[in-house]
Order: structure tokens, then C-alpha cells, then sequence
């Protein structure tokens, strides 16, 4: 049925802090050809149909917003009457239930909570108007997700078309010490010179195994979005089961077999071993992956060179624990008497605890882990003298 989610718009998809170009690149690389690049995220032209294509596919995005409308407006009762003057009738089914999601930054208004309510009061007064009856609402996200973006005078209503992020794979039952977020360990994996059919994928110090099992599931085509069960394209007029179904068949018949593991996880507690196997198994991937129980400086790696990359902990130590600086001492030692030929790679957010590697970097690629300014540092670990 023809509606107004299926009439081309833009489509701004966000990610984390810093991460625009490689969201950019990889939405090319899915065959789309992106209008604009800000420093949160990408915007493409599409429908509802793209933008489900985008939650299935993406490994990079946060969210992928479609945009209703955009208006100028000067105060609160003007945002009101701009959304009331929307379709919500077409948009949140009869028996829905939505929430409102609001970044706001005006003068007009300090009260952002007021915004989203005010926002809210449009959408509940319109569907009352057609239907002589109030759609449910309240906080949830796992249903229909409305997103007002206020900015100066600049209004923008957007349906988030992901529901709950899209970081939120599915597969990570339970968490160890400092998980990072999938998404953002996509996009490390994709800021690396891994070749992800070929190359060795060494991963000591894995945690629960999130950079492993995003690299097992690179390796293996597996859709980023295929675990999961709801998204918020699901919960609007204009959604096209049968369109999803062959979306993620696709997907699956895309999904490649595994010949030969080359992706090595270990960790020295048998407790994050055990759970990333867990969580590797709920992804699809366990196989694509062979796991170890194993202190850093004991590591032995495969005989094809390949990559190895490490996320140590950058926080504050427990009493008893060893200092950062030895830990990162420890694997200065190991890149220098077992990896020579490879490409080396530490994603910390203590520069200071990472100077204890003792070796020179050839890229320091910034990220933000959540608000905390992290750099991918890469070590070209040359065999023998370097020319
Ligand atoms: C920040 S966590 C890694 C988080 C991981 N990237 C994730 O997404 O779950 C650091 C891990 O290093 C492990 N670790 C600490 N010292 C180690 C050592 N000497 N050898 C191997 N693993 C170690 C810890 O057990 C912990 O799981």
C-alpha cells in the first residue's frame, strides 16, 4: 500500500562521534550514494524500503532516521502546530504506541523535557482528531520512535526506522569488564588493513569478544541486522513484511560457510572466554572463531601473518591488579618478539598508559568511546630492519 514512509526522502543515518567517513564508505559500499556528510552521520535519499535494507545491513550506523518534515519555527506552540499539521493518522498504526526522542538546542527553550511532551500533545491531539480516540505513548522504544531534532530555529521530525539503536545486535547475552559497543567495533575492525577473507584476525585480551565476533561476522557475510527480531520500521503503516522476509533471505544465502577459522580470540580469565563463545554462538559465528584461555605474553600466533588487535583496559585499576602500565608493557613485548611481519593495533583511550608499548606508531586514529576520546593506534611491526 503506497504511503507517505514509501515516498523518497532523506534518510540521515548517525553514528558515533568521528565516525561519518567510515559510515560514509560503507554505505557506498551497499550501493548508496550519500548527499551529505556531517560529523554524526550520513544523509542519503530513500524510503522506508531503503532504510530497511540500512537496519539490516549497516554495521557502522547508530540509527537510521527518516525524515517527515523540517520547519522553521520561534516558539514551543509553533513546533506544536507543525507537527500537528503531519499525518500521523498514515503513520502510527491504530492500535500503536509511541515515544518521542528529542535532541534540542534553542534558545527557545531550556526545558527539553516541555519540547518532547509539546511534540507529543501534536501527534495525540491529530490521531484524536481521525480516530475520536488517543494512541497510547509513553517512554519504550520497542515500538513506533518519533525523533525531533530542534536546533537555533530549525526543526526536524524524523521516524527512527531502527527502534532501539542498531548497535544493539542481539547476540550479546551477557557483557564482561568494558564491552565496547558492536558498532563502534565494526567500525574499528573497518579502520584496519584486515583483508577479512584471507588474513589472520588475532584478538588477545577479547572480553566478551565483540571485536572477534564482528570480525567473524564480516568474514562470513553475516547481516548485522539479521539476529534481531524488532525494529522500529516494524511498528508503522507503510511496513512490508513480505519485503523483510526477502531481504533477510537474501541475507542468509548471502551467508558464507566456514573453510579454515583465521579468527584467534583468547583472554586470560576462562570466565570472558566462556561468554564470548556464548555470545559468538548467538551471532552464528562460533565456528568462524577459535578461542583460547590464555595470558597475553604466552600467546603463540598462527603461521600466516595477518593482525593483531588488542582492547586493554584503560580505566582505573582494581588494588591488587596489575598497573596499565605493565599491562601495556606486556604487549610492547609481545609485538616485539613474536609479531614481526604483522600489523599490530591497540584501541586504548590512555595515551599516556599506551607510551609504555615502547614502539612507533604509523597511524593514530581517533574515536570516541561513548564521551571518551580513544585513538586505534596501528603498529607496523616490520621484519627486520625497516628499508
Ligand atoms: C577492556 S576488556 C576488553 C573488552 C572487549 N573489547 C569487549 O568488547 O568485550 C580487556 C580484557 O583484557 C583481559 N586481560 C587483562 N590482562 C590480560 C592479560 N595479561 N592477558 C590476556 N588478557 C588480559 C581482561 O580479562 C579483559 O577481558
Amino acid at each position: 500500500m503506497a504511503n507517505i514512509l514509501s515516498d523518497q526522502t532523506t534518510l540521515f543515518i548517525t553514528c558515533p562521534l568521528k565516525l561519518a567517513p567510515l559510515l560514509e564508505q560503507e554505505i557506498k559500499s551497499l550501493g548508496f550514494i550519500p548527499e551529505s556528510v556531517s560529523d554524526v552521520g550520513v544523509s542519503i535519499k530513500g524510503s522506508i524500503r531503503e532504510a530497511m535494507a540500512l537496519c539490516l545491513h549497516s554495521r557502522i550506523a547508530s540509527r537510521v532516521l527518516l525524515l517527515l518534515k523540517e520547519f522553521y519555527v520561534r516558539t514551543p506552540m509553533d513546533m506544536y502546530k507543525s507537527v500537528y499539521s503531519l499525518p500521523w493518522e498514515d503513520i502510527i498504526p491504530d492500535d500503536g504506541y509511541f515515544t518521542v526522542v528529542t535532541s534540542i538546542d534553542t534558545k527557545t527553550i531550556t526545558n527539553t523535557h516541555f519540547a518532547g511532551q509539546k511534540c507529543k500533545d501534536g501527534i495525540v491531539d491529530r490521531i484524536r482528531k481521525h480516530r475520536q480516540r488517543r494512541p497510547d505513548s509513553g517512554a519504550e522504544k520497542d515500538k513506533t520512535v518519533i525523533f525531533l531534532y530542534w536546533h537555533h530555529t530549525k526543526c526536524s521530525v524524523y521516524v527512527d526506522m531502527s527502534g532501539t539503536p542498531l548497535h544493539r545486535r542481539g547476540y550479546r547475552m551477557n557483557p564482561w569488564r568494558a564491552p565496547m559497543r558492536e558498532n563502534l567495533a565494526a567500525a574499528v575492525i573497518s579502520a584496519t588493513v584486515w583483508a577479512p577473507y584471507s588474513m589472520p584476525f588475532v584478538n588477545p585480551m577479547c572480553g566478551s569478544g565483540t571485536l572477534a565476533i564482528e570480525a567473524a561476522m564480516m568474514a562470513s557475510d553475516t547481516a548485522p541486522g539479521s539476529m534481531r527480531s524488532n525494529f522500529g520500521f516494524m511498528h508503522v503503516f507503510g511496513y512490508d513484511k513480505e519485503l523483510w522476509r526477502h531481504l533477510k533471505f537474501d541475507a542468509m544465502e548471502a551467508k558464507r560457510e566456514c573453510d579454515m577459522p583465521r579468527i584467534f580470540a583468547s583472554d586470560i580469565h576462562p570466565g570472558a572466554v566462556r561468554i564470548a563463545r556464548e555470545n559468538a554462538k548467538e551471532a552464528g559465528v562460533e565456528d568462524w572463531i577459535s578461542w583460547s584461555v590464555c595470558d597475553v605474553r604466552n600467546l603463540t600466533l598462527p603461521e600466516q601473518e595477518g593482525i593483531i588487535i588488542m582492547n586493554p583496559e584503560y580505566g582505573q585499576r582494581l588494588g591488587t591488579e596489575k598497573s596499565l602500565e605493565e599491562e601495556y608493557k606486556d604487549i610492547g613485548d609481545l609485538f616485539k618478539q613474536k609479531c614481526s611481519g604483522w600489523t599490530g593495533y591497540v584501541f586504548t583511550g590512555n595515551l599516556q598508559a599506551a607510551k609504555s608499548i615502547g614502539l612507533r606508531t604509523s597511524k593514530r586514529i581517533p574515536f570516541f568511546n561513548a564521551d571518551i576520546e580513544c585513538r586505534l593506534l596501528e603498529f607496523p611491526l616490520y621484519k627486520g630492519k625497516k628499508e
